[in-house]
């Protein structure tokens, strides 16, 4: 996720475009840059580190000019760095392009560019299009293509491009206008008198406008100082009004929720798809092709898919995910998986086997254990696969593999979509490992991948049912002793549930094996506990409908989540929360999003801010 904007009016350009800056700087930071038009000429300035690295950079610098474009970098693809920051410029410098999105099929246009002799600077997805920009600007017309003008060319551009998009474009020779489009990422165009403006997000407008246009996907707009005209990416003029926009600037940084990690949850879905989604060929399978994963940022060499063990490592929600991981790869490619706490591996002297595939996950990429426990590896001549969020991190610097998930930042300390999108790799991984070592049937393997193309929608299906979460937290919030129980992956997902309720609530919750529970936590439930179930094992729910019923005999208060359509448990359990149905194997996916909210509601019951829970650091970068 990154931060754009850009201004046309009568101001000074720079201080606006600084300005604007930092109120979206909450969205990415790792480099900031401005593109500026000053006298007939497009000046670029541009720095890896935060805003006011840059601010710095420009101190002194006497740059005029009233129209320009701005960014705030959360890389995805090339690390942070001068080179990789936006704005990016064509060849001849005279069309600069910011850019907030993944484009998926990048590097596919990156040969098609270099094979015409396009040279490309950066490492970064954001050029191709500001060199799809200028060679339709410049090239002669192509049959379907209106020749000329920078419209005709950003719309031929964009037609060319795959995945996601806010983006802004100044040309040199159209000092009268900024064109900004938008396809899944958000943009919003603010309204001013002699002025207008785009940023990713409200709060960067505020100070000039409340007037806004909320772009849709694939529509664009084209900014002039005294007006701004709205066309869909085919090129029809569209007329609508303007909204109104009465948030303050607060909670406009939250998007409008309440709190940052509500707004994390609720960016699952479209996490989700960014991760997911670049990795899949054909992944609307239009083309008619089998969809298969790609991991174009990693190379899987043959070694890596006979490994005879996986060993994983992590600390808290991220070792939660390499505990899902642990069935996922024994179930999808049956590999042997050893999973430890990354703070119990550094000190336990393991046994050390090169052949083994050793993957560590971690969202900061800072974390003390983890880094630990990747070097201890690493000296023992393992090779490390990283899963982390952030590019650039010393995690992903030391790794000898990176697959990164594209959650954007996250802000608040309890971590949700970066556990989601962490265990989306996980799967992606276990189904290719399980496919190259001939253990998933062409069947298999599509049903799977199939499933997984869902589940974005089905997590917003999951979301658009908060109420009842809400609803029930308000009725248990005040419960002491709260249990989380499932097996096998609803195990996994039961401790992840347990570690979010306690560190935002503080209430005391714990997760067990639901198998373990005649032999000892069983002891601990009476009236004034709630057990919370999770059931999506269809092989066990004799099971777990058994531990159910040994633990509401005893008083306790019962939450089964579970598949819709289910009725095993209406008659035993106090509440039933269902989830869509999708393949027992990946119901963490959606299992654990009641979990969060449910989490999150008794926080705010508890009158906490769950953004920043007490005595808790988002990055635990000291042991
Ligand atoms: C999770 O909600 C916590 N904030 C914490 O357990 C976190 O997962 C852990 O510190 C690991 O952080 P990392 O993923 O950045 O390594």
């Amino acid at each position: 996720m990154c931060g754009i904007t850009g201004y046309i009016g009568q101001q000074e350009v720079v201080p606006v475009l600084l300005g604007a800056l930092e109120k979206l700087e909450y969205r990415g930071y790792d480099s900031a840059g401005i593109a500026v038009l000053d006298n007939g000429e497009l000046l670029v300035r541009k720095a890896k580190g935060r805003l006011a690295v840059l601010a710095e950079r420009l101190v002194g610098e006497r740059i005029g000019g009233t129209l320009g474009i701005g960014h705030t970098r959360w890389a995805t693809h090339g690390e942070p760095s001068d080179i990789n920051s936006h704005p990016h410029t064509d060849v001849s410098g005279r069309i600069a392009v910011v850019h907030n999105g993944i484009i998926e099929n990048y590097a596919r246009l990156k040969e098609w560019l270099q094979a015409r002799d396009v040279v490309f600077r950066s490492d970064t997805d954001t050029e191709v299009i500001v060199h799809l920009i200028n060679y339709y600007y410049r090239s002669p017309p192509e049959p379907g293509v209106a020749p000329g003008g920078i419209l005709a060319a950003v719309l031929a551009a964009l037609k060319r491009l795959e995945g996601s998009y806010a983006l802004a474009v100044v040309a040199g020779d159209f000092p009268d206008r900024l064109i900004a489009a938008r396809k899944d990422s958000p943009l919003i165009v603010g309204l001013g008198k002699g002025e207008n403006l785009i940023a990713s997000d409200v709060p960067a407008l505020l100070s000039y406008t409340r007037e806004v246009y909320f772009l849709k996907d694939r529509e664009l707009a084209v900014l002039y100082r005294d007006h701004v005209d709205l066309f869909t990416d085919q090129g029809e003029r569209i007329h609508r009004a303007p909204s109104h926009v009465d948030w303050d600037v607060e909670s406009a940084e939250k998007g409008g929720f309440a709190h940052f990690m509500l707004k994390e949850i609720h960016e699952q879905a479209k996490a989700l798809a960014d991760t997911l989604r670049p990795r899949l060929t054909d992944p609307t399978g239009a083309a008619g092709g089998a969809m298969d994963i790609t991991f174009d940022e990693i190379k899987l060499d043959p070694s890596w898919a006979t490994a005879p063990r996986v060993v994983m490592t992590a600390c808290g929600t991220a070792w939660h995910a390499a505990m899902v991981g642990k069935y996922a790869f024994e179930h999808f490619a049956r590999i042997p998986v050893e999973v430890d706490i990354a703070s119990e591996y550094r000190y336990r002297n393991p046994v050390l086997q090169p052949q083994d595939m050793f993957i560590v996950i971690s969202q900061s990429g800072e974390t003390a254990d983890t880094l630990a426990a990747m070097r201890l590896a690493k000296q023992g001549g393992m090779r490390i696969l990283a899963i982390t969020n952030v590019v650039g991190s010393t995690l992903s610097r030391e790794a000898d593999l990176v697959l990164y998930t594209w959650a954007g930042p996250e802000i608040a300390v309890a971590s949700t979509k970066a556990f989601t999108t962490q265990l989306m790799c996980i799967y992606l991984l276990a189904l290719k490992l399980g496919r190259l070592r001939s253990h998933l049937s062409d069947e298999e393997y599509r049903r799977y991948l199939a499933a997984l193309t869902c589940i974005p929608t089905q997590v917003e299906g999951v979301l658009g049912k908060k109420d009842l979460i809400q609803r029930f937290a308000s009725r248990q919030f005040n419960k002491n002793k709260v249990f989380f129980m499932g097996r096998q992956f609803d195990y996994a997902v039961s401790l992840e549930s347990a570690l979010k309720l306690k560190e935002i609530s503080y209430t005391h919750s714990e997760a067990f094996a639901a198998g373990e529970l005649k032999h000892g936590p069983i002891a601990l439930v009476d009236e004034n506990t709630l057990v919370v179930a999770i059931a999506t094992q269809e092989t066990l729910f004799d099971k777990i409908a058994s531990n159910i019923r040994e633990v509401t005999a005893r008083g306790a208060a019962s939450l089964v989540i579970t598949w819709e359509g289910e009725g095993a448990f209406a008659s035993i359990a106090d509440e039933v929360f269902t989830i869509p149905k999708t393949e027992d194997s990946l119901s963490p996916l959606l299992s654990i999003i009641p979990a969060q909210l449910f989490a999150y509601y008794c926080a705010v019951q508890r009158g906490n801010d769950p953004d920043k829970p007490r005595n808790l650091a988002k990055s635990v970068t000291v042991e």
